[in-house]
């Protein structure tokens, strides 16, 4: 049986600095001592994206004293922790190695395990700490700089099943809302012009429908939506709305091939799991009502459950880094050495390539 175990954990991949300490027990079950995010959106914002350089900076600037929050708030000190678990790709370069290299200090001066953390991998264990997943299960990642669609079978057993071969949803929508002068981060703005829009007045295309491969494409989306809003400039706040929610009405028929496909095939590799098989969601975009409705539909229809964990534990945040490195290490995976290095570019699934064309930005999990 694993034993009582605590971790510390570490994000800095992309444009949140966070800190946190988790339990996990002999059952495996866990529990969040502290979850601190600090967020940079501010810093970003009015660039439109992400600066590399700026967050790089940001988290140098405040990653110590998030740490320290952490420890804090979960009422514990350093000798207190089992292991230290840090994100080590994807993500932005400079970011990685500010987290990283904290890790690696701490690791070095209280003789603690280090677990360096892919990302992806918090994303996708992230449900068994919410709702005690059990494997397999299939993990839809849509955010800035990911769309994947992940056959989670075990710890350190990956499947990628299907992966943006453009741009990644999340990016998808903060293109279109950049093109309509909507503020960045566009997600949340499209969503909230399209309550009041008309999803019928533009037939958008709908990339990938009916193919049998399970990727994604959202390129030629934008495109289309670009193309519309020039014909009709000057786009008044309805013909704004009537874009949106049109194109969100793509996005979610897009979502519903794609997906439908995805456990159509869970199904038959796995016709006999002892439970209901589950979908689950992770990223930002997750916070999308009209897609996550389409999904709880199709969910529905198909015979699966679910699974959407709290926003605050979809987006960035480093709990789910601490838990991975938790499952790591319960289940006996040797920690890392120190001289481990920061990946830009780490897929979950070894034995896929990059696909043509994807991760242009590259910058966001
Ligand atoms: O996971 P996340 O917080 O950060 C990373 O990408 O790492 O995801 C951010 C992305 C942005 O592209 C944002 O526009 C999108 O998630 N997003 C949304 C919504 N809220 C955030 N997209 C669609 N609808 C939303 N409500
Ligand atoms: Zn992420």
């Amino acid at each position: 049986m694993a034993p009582f175990l605590r971790i510390l954990g570490i994000e800095t991949s992309c444009d949140e600095t966070a800190a946190a300490v988790v339990e996990r027990d002999a059952e495996g079950r866990s529990k969040v001592l502290s979850d601190v995010v600090l967020s940079q959106l501010d810093e970003h914002s009015a660039y439109g994206g992400v600066v590399p350089e700026i967050a790089a900076r940001a988290h140098v600037e405040a990653l110590d004293e998030l740490i320290d929050e952490a420890l804090k708030r979960a009422n514990v000190s350093l000798s207190d922790v089992d292991a230290i678990a840090a994100t080590s790709g994807p993500g932005l370069i400079g970011g990685l190695l500010v987290g990283l290299m904290t890790g690696k200090a701490i690791a070095k001066a209280t003789g603690k395990p280090l677990y360096a953390v892919n990302h992806l991998e918090g994303h996708a264990l992230t449900a068994r700490l919410t709702d005690g997943l059990c494997f397999p299960y299939l993990m839809l990642l849509v955010s800035g700089g990911h769309t994947q669609l992940i056959l989670v079978r075990g710890i350190g057993e990956y499947e990628r099943w299907g992966t943006t071969i453009d741009d990644a949803l999340g990016e998808a929508f903060d293109k279109t809302a950049k093109l309509l002068g909507l503020p960045y981060p566009g997600g949340p703005a499209v969503e909230q012009m399209a309550q009041g829009g008309n999803a019928d007045r533009f037939n958008f295309p709908r990339p990938l429908v009916g193919e049998a491969r399970l990727d994604f494409s959202f390129s030629g989306l934008k495109t289309a939506v670009r193309q519309a809003a020039t014909e009709i400039a000057p786009l008044t706040d309805q013909d704004v709305a009537d874009v949106c929610a049109s194109f969100q009405k793509a996005i979610s028929r897009t979502m519903k091939d794609r997906i439908g496909r995805g456990l159509q095939r869970f199904k038959v590799e796995f016709p006999d799991l002892p439970e209901k098989p589950a979908l689950v969601v992770a990223g930002g975009v997750a916070a999308n009502q009209e897609i996550r409705s389409t999904l709880q539909a199709l969910c529905d229809k198909n015979g699966f459950r679910f699974i959407a964990p709290p926003l605050h534990l979809c987006t960035d945040n480093a709990v789910m880094i601490a838990w991975a490195g938790l499952e790591r290490m319960a289940k006996g995976v040797a920690p890392d050495d120190l001289d481990v290095q920061p990946r830009s570019r780490w897929p979950l699934d070894s034995r896929t390539g990059t696909v043509l064309g994807s991760g242009k930005r590259g910058a966001k999990a």
